[in-house]
């Protein structure tokens, strides 16, 4: 797990091979494997291709959002916000779970950021990821996943140990 762990880097530039549907399908499983709050399972998963779609995801956010644009495939995780309060944590796990399952399958992918972040001064970007896709008003967003195969410089993560000042005995 620890080898995986430090191979996973974000990839936001990927070569224009598609992405397999088993392997998308084996990501998708990942997620929906992931624990979640009294087991409500309130996660959902739009799968993304069309070109025109991922260049309008591109413009969703003021940054870190643009790479979208030239991406095999996304993945949008939404949630049913009436059916748990803890939507957020459900899906952020569910989300990462499916960023180790594209490690692990060869794939790259990155995170990119919805919820608590602005389109533009007058315009949230999860609020447009609903417009585009049609996404009911009680569903909300909580990323885009990109996945495909990795066409940049690829570091893993340096040998560490573990940042004493981040770990606490007993109390704080
Ligand atoms: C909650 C969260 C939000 C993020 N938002 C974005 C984003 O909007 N755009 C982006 O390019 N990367 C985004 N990232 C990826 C981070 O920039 C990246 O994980 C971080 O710089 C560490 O690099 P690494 O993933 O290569 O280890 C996000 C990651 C997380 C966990």
């Amino acid at each position: 797990m620890i080898d995986l762990l430090k191979s996973r880097k974000s990839i936001r530039v990927y070569d224009t091979r598609e992405v397999e549907q088993n392997k998308i399908d084996s990501i998708l499983k990942a997620g929906m494997l992931a624990p979640s709050s009294r087991g409500l399972n309130p996660w959902e998963f739009i799968v993304i291709k069309d070109k025109k779609m991922l260049h309008k995801l591109s413009i969703s956010k003021q940054s870190g959002s643009a790479f979208l644009a030239n991406v095999p495939t996304a993945i949008v995780v939404i949630a049913d916000t009436q059916l748990s309060d803890v939507w957020v944590e459900d899906c952020s796990i569910a989300a990462i779970l499916m960023q180790l399952q594209a490690q692990k399958l060869g794939l790259g992918s990155c995170w990119v950021q919805a919820r608590n972040r602005l389109k533009n001064e007058s315009e949230w970007t999860e609020e447009y990821i609903k417009e585009q896709l049609k996404i009911p008003d009680k569903y909300g967003v909580c990323c885009i996943l990109s996945f495909g195969y990795p066409n940049q410089d690829n570091q893993s993560h340096k040998d560490f140990n573990a940042n004493a000042k981040k770990i606490h005995n007993e109390y704080f």
